[in-house]
């Protein structure tokens, strides 16, 4: 079947460097030693002797633009005397609506990355049946299941590897009001605030801590719910036991709703700009600018809330022409008395009633 391909390739690929944009196909080419392959069987390589993968049970934790390493190791029972040349592939397991993505393809020292990965993936050569993928410059979109696949002749065995990034999930809804976006316009708006749309175990786990959220939005894998922590009688009833509640599947062009955005820990710095008036959204944008800034994104705020806890009782100008505050430590006359980030919704931009919030990149 797929090795077939192989037969084709092998002494091409022996002198491709590892760069990227080389026709270098999705499919498996390593054939070691010409072996005539049959009838596609699995024939047992060398008899009796089994490849084994090993990648970690524990989902790995880190935060956006970190670098970080997605462990692999194999090794043969019982152990073989000579080392033996193996193909890597590592691919991004289809998740929440999105497709598979190839990450990395190795042979010997000759690799490929893919897509968004070229440049950012390497394997780690360092040790004898090493398989180790380094990630680096994480994105939000790079959260999810890698599978580490280790080839040798027609054995092949893989593992899992689960990355997530910390970060915070926010409701989002449009200027003009409840229930405005489809789902494209969904994914746009969270794009704009820095963000992506939240997977379903982001909002699982952002209810876990708390989230409690009485509109309906749009989740990554297009279907629509909401996270109730006080059952109450607008939110569903009193008769239901809190938890996540869905909509189901929702059509992605006809229905429409707010979104859940998830942001990743952020590396810049969100903070109030001392300024001695308020502003219109325009002069707080120029005010952001002057200072060597840009007005920040409500995802930008939202990180910067959650991971540096940023606090301060003033509320200011956001991008998309919101104007919020940030509290991490509940007092008296600064909003309800959870911590939280507080919104005023879209206030005429001409109003001077608010400060500005800027983001700077570090
Ligand atoms: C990640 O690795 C690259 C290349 O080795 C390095 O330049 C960068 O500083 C690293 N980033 C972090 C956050 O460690």
């Amino acid at each position: 079947m797929y090795a077939s391909v192989g037969l084709l390739l092998p002494v091409l690929l022996l002198l491709l460097p590892c760069v990227p944009g080389l026709p270098f196909y999705n499919g498996f080419y390593y054939n070691p030693g010409g072996r005539k392959l049959g009838s596609g069987h699995r024939e047992g390589l060398f008899n009796g002797v089994k490849l084994v993968v090993e990648t970690p049970e524990e989902t790995l934790f880190t935060h956006r633009g970190a670098n970080v390493t997605l462990p692999c190791r194999y090794h043969y029972e019982p152990t073989l005397a000579s080392p033996r040349p193996v193909r890597i592939k590592w691919w991004k397991l289809s998740e929440n609506g999105a497709p598979e993505q190839d990450v990395l393809v190795a042979i010997g020292q000759r690799c490929r990355s893919f897509g968004d990965y070229e440049g950012r993936v390497h394997l780690q050569r360092d040790g004898e049946h090493e398989a180790s993928l380094e990630l680096q410059n994480l994105r939000p979109e790079d959260s999810g299941r890698y599978r580490c696949e280790v080839i040798d002749g027609l054995e092949d065995e893989s593992g899992v590897v689960e990355l997530e990034l910390r970060g915070v999930v926010f409701p989002y809804q449009h200027p003009r009001g409840r229930y405005q976006l489809n789902f494209r316009e969904a994914q746009q708006a969270c794009e704009e605030q820095d963000a992506v749309v939240a997977s379903f175990e982001q909002l699982f786990r952002a209810w876990e801590e708390g989230l409690d959220w009485c509109n309906a939005g749009w989740l990554q894998d297009g279907s629509v719910q909401y996270p109730i922590t006080l059952p109450r009688e607008p939110c569903g009833g009193l008769g239901l036991a809190p938890g996540v509640r869905s909509y189901g599947p929702r059509h992605h062009r006809l229905h429409r709703y707010d979104v859940f955005c998830f942001t990743a820990a952020l590396k810049g710095q969100v903070y109030y700009l001392e300024h001695p008036e308020k502003l219109t959204l325009t002069e707080a944008r120029e005010a952001c600018r002057e200072d060597g800034a840009h007005i920040a994104k409500v995802g930008q705020l939202f990180a910067a809330w959650k991971f540096r806890g940023l606090d301060r009782c003033n509320a200011g100008w956001l991008a998309d022409g919101s104007a919020r505050y940030p509290v991490a430590h509940p007092r008296p006359n600064c909003g309800p008395p959870e911590p939280g980030v507080r919104s005023f919704g879209f206030p005429d931009p001409q109003s001077r009633s608010y400060g500005v919030y800027c983001y700077r990149r570090s």
